[in-house]
């Protein structure tokens, strides 16, 4: 049965819609895989929770960096500076929790509680994504000002590469992410 959070994805624009280009279904796709793991968090074993943080931490990593590299680039000129800006904004405070819990093994006081509110901030963060910036990305999808199947073979191409350098190295090794001085910049 699904939980407070896994609920949604089969709700609304959490759903991937028949319609959706492949950017649009491959990134709400794993923003499911997101509220699932979040939800059995809430009621797992200590060992259990430190598995499922690590593959949290792991696949947000890879979620977030193919967003910051490929997608949000190519929506800033056409819709707007804000709504990419609050989404960085927004990856860059779950990559400050995601680094605290990459330091412990689960058995710390916080570890639980550390969890819990990255799994607040990230599905408030994916909710936002579903409902505002990517409606608005079919939109220009559908005006022909992107192409979001094109896209997608791009992030989908990208996440295989970060999958396997993980496997091999334990890390992502370079990736192209927004810093944080350019979003104080913009
Ligand atoms: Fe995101
Ligand atoms: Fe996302």
């Amino acid at each position: 049965m699904p939980g407070k959070y896994g609920s949604r994805n089969m709700q609304g624009n959490h759903r991937v819609g028949e319609d959706d280009p492949t950017a649009i279904g491959l990134l709400k796709a794993e923003h499911h895989v997101f509220r699932d793991l979040f939800d059995e968090a809430e009621a797992a074993s200590p060992q259990r929770l430190a598995a499922i943080a690590r593959e949290l931490c792991m696949r947000l990593t890879v979620h977030m960096a193919i967003e910051e590299e490929i997608l949000y680039p190519a929506l800033k000129p056409v819709i707007g500076d804000d709504e990419v800006n609050e989404g960085i904004v927004e990856h860059q405070s779950g990559k400050c929790i995601i680094a605290e819990l990459e330091q412990l093994d689960g058995t710390e006081e916080l570890f639980a509680s550390k969890v819990h509110v990255l799994g607040e901030e990230t599905v408030h963060h994916i909710d936002e994504e579903d409902e505002d910036l990517f409606e608005d990305a079919k939109t220009a999808h559908k005006d022909g000002e992107i192409d979001l199947d094109e896209i997608g073979e791009r992030l989908r191409a990208r996440q295989a590469e970060l999958y396997d350098q993980i496997a091999t190295t334990g890390e992502t090794g370079r990736t192209n992410e927004a810093q944080p001085d350019e979003v104080e910049r913009a």
